[in-house]
């Protein structure tokens, strides 16, 4: 196992009910601002609850966070935040809301003019505004680690920042949310999900026997409960464990001890910038053919996980790796997600070329673990997944 050090201040409240809970974590003398995403709360009573919680405190709201959090609304929110003189944001809402928050959080303490430059610079956010949040929406992780990815519409970028700031100070995860959720959010939550997971574990061994198994693990309860929650009826079982598994996937833990790739999220952020595709879809468009391009570096990872996670138990290394594959493609067609570029846009031709040169022209030369997936390489598994 590689060294590592591990903390993760984010307070996890799990379970039926909890929302009420949030007044006991906010400040009492704190001025709140409320942030959310389309309306979706106001439709499924989670607005409410978090209303009722929140009656003694002095709360302002902004609402309209997209997903894939836009600088510019997030720049009216910001404005809001000097002018009120907010001291503390709550994020209602999924990935997109708590990203938007987190970019806020970070914005509001920094001292530089262009608050761009947090995300186009890399600056590292060691202190920001204090921040919660309700998870409307299992998927990202974003509820518990210190990452977020903004959206700058009018250059078509996507770019990720974060720090150890960033953390939320608390979270509130009350599965019963997923009730309102949309099967088609449901299948995003449950691929980008898996694909954390496939992202800190596809990998080479370096003998991180528990790491490994919680990865395992995780991805055999999201194959588990998958069909579950896919059923229209509502199942606060299949629900928590849906919850928690997401949370897990990206709460830094399983990565921590081992080596991690991160290539499928890199090139799938270009895919959304470009064309709008929801970010789970963008994995499940390059994993195919980023394990097939890479596949004599990730052959062993990939045959363990061919084994313990689908019992493919028959064959070479090869042939358990490539079984492996298979299996994990249509899994995400199993869930409704389409795995090819061609599927979501007719005009894709040029997208290889264009990705590569913006890799390029970032100065990101090698991705992966083994930071050796050139702009070239790059270019490749974008042509492989058309
Ligand atoms: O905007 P509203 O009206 O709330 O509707 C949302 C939105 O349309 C809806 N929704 C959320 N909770 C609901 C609900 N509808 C009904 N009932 C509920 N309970 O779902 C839609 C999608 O929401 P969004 O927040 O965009 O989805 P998700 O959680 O998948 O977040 C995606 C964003 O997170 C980023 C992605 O790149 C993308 O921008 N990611 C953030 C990460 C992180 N911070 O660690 C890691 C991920 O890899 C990812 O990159
Ligand atoms: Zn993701």
């Amino acid at each position: 196992m590689n060294n590592f050090e591990f903390k993760n201040p984010t307070k996890i409240i799990f379970g039926k009910d909890t929302i009420k809970k949030l007044k006991e974590e906010i400040p009492t003398d704190a001025k709140v601002l409320l942030l959310y995403g389309g309306g979706s709360i106001k439709k499924n009573g989670i607005y409410n609850q978090v209303k009722t919680a929140l009656a003694n405190f002095d709360v302002i709201e902004f609402g309209g966070i997209s997903a894939n959090p836009e600088y510019e609304t997030l720049l009216e929110a910001l404005k809001v935040i000097k002018v009120q003189n907010i001291t503390y944001l709550l994020a209602v809402g999924g990935g997109s809301v708590i990203d938007g928050t987190k970019f806020l959080s970070a914005a509001a303490l920094y001292t530089g003019n262009e608050p761009w430059h947090i995300l186009s610079n890399g600056v590292r956010t060691e202190k920001g505004m204090p921040f919660g949040t309700v998870l409307t929406l299992p998927a990202t992780g974003s509820e518990m680690n210190s990452g977020a990815v903004i959206t700058r519409k009018e250059t078509k970028e996507k770019l990720a920042m974060g720090g150890s700031g960033l953390f939320p100070q608390f979270s509130i995860l009350d599965p019963e949310v997923v009730k309102s959720i949309p099967k088609r959010q449901l299948a995003n939550g449950l691929t980008d999900a898996f694909t954390h997971v496939l992202e800190q574990y596809m990998t080479y061994s370096v003998d991180a026997k528990l790491q490994d198994r919680f990865a395992e693990s995780i991805l055999q309860t999201l194959i588990e409960i998958a069909p579950t929650i896919l059923k229209a009826e509502f199942d606060y079982k299949a629900a928590s464990n849906f919850m928690w598994s997401c949370t897990m996937a990206l709460n830094g833990l399983i990565q921590k001890g081992v080596p991690t790739d991160w290539a499928i999220h890199a090139i799938g952020h270009e895919l959304t910038a470009l064309y709008g595709i929801d970010h789970a879809r963008t994995l499940a468009i390059i994993t195919e053919s980023h394990y097939k391009y890479n596949f004599e570096a990730k052959k062993e990872k990939l045959a363990q996980y061919g084994e313990r996670v689908w019992n493919i138990n028959e064959g070479s290394i090869d042939e358990k790796a490539n079984a492996a594959i298979e299996k994990t493609t249509a899994f995400f067609k199993s869930l409704g997600i389409n795995t090819k570029l061609s599927d979501y846009i007719n005009d894709y031709e040029g997208t290889a070329e264009e990705i590569a040169k913006r890799f390029t022209n970032r100065g990101w030369l090698g991705l992966g673990e083994h930071q050796s997936l050139s702009p070239e390489k790059v270019k490749q598994v974008v042509k492989m997944a058309y």
